[in-house]
């Protein structure tokens, strides 16, 4: 290579990092909020199985899947893994009988209905609208739920696509 193309390839590659710096830097920020307990669904989901609708059981029946209470993961941790330190976080949060302030991931803006309902009944995964959540360690919204995707679904799966159907 000479001089000149050996300069231009490390600004190309420069240029890039830093591009890519960049964008991990802003992807991470606004998709994936450090929360106050490291709760790895990878281990939970994942590696021991246990449902999604074990722990947000209302997908099922109503517009939010919603996140377990304290007493749910005191089912479990009240035996299970006293000794780690993210699970003393637990027990003190049940101890002091407050809630986790967990920070929301997925959010739609309020001029936007949705419902879960609809979409657990007519048998959709999770996954096609989350990610593969059993495999995070730290849940970021790796599937981004735009416009463009709700509606792209409706048509291929014949469901309205009516504006008052998500906007109310
Ligand atoms: C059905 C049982 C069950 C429920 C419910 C459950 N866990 Fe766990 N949890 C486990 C098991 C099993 C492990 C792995 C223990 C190990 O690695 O020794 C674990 C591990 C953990 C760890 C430690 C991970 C690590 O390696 O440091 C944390 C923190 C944790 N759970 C938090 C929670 C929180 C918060 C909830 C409620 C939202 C919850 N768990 C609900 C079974 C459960
Ligand atoms: C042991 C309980 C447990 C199980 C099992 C579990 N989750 Fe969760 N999930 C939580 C908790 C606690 C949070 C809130 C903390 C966080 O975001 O990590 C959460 C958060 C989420 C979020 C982000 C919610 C938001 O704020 O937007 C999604 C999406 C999600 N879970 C999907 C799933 C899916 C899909 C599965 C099955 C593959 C699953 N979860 C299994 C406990 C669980
Ligand atoms: C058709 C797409 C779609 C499917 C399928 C879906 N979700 Fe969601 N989920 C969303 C959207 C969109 C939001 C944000 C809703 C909002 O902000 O109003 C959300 C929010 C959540 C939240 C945050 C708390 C809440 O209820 O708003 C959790 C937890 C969650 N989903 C878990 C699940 C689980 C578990 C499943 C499977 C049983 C599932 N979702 C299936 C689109 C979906
Ligand atoms: C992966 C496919 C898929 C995605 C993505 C999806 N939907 Fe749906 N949606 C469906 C299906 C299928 C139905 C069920 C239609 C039926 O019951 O006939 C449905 C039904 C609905 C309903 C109930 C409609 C009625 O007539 O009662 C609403 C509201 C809705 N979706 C809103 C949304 C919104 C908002 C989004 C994006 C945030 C979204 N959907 C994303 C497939 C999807
Ligand atoms: C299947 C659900 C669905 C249908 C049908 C739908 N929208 Fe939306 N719309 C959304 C969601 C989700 C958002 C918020 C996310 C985004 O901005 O992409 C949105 C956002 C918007 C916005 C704000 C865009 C912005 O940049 O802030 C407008 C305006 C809008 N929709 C108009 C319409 C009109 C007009 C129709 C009918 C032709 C329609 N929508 C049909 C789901 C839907």
């Amino acid at each position: 290579m000479t001089r000149t193309a050996k300069i231009f390839a490390g600004l190309v590659l420069f240029v890039v990092l830093v591009l890519t710096g960049i964008m991990f830097a802003a992807y991470g920020r606004a998709n994936a909020p450090e929360q106050p307990i490291k709760f790895s669904h990878k281990v939970h989901a994942g590696d021991f199985g246990i449902a999604c609708e074990y722990c947000h059981s209302y997908a099922r029946r109503s517009t939010v899947a919603g996140v377990p209470s304290v007493a749910r993961c005191m089912g479990c941790h009240k035996v299970t893994a006293l000794d780690k330190p993210e699970v003393k976080k637990l027990a003190d949060y049940w101890n002091r009988k407050e809630p986790i302030p967990w920070v929301k991931v997925f959010d739609q803006p309020d001029f936007v209905y949705f419902s879960h309902q609809p979409h657990i009944a007519k048998g959709i995964a999770c996954q096609s609208c989350h990610g593969a959540v059993e495999q995070m360690e730290k849940v970021r919204e790796a599937v981004v739920v735009n416009m463009a995707r709700c509606v792209n679904c409706h048509m291929e799966k014949k469901a309205s696509i009516d504006c008052w159907t998500c906007h109310k």
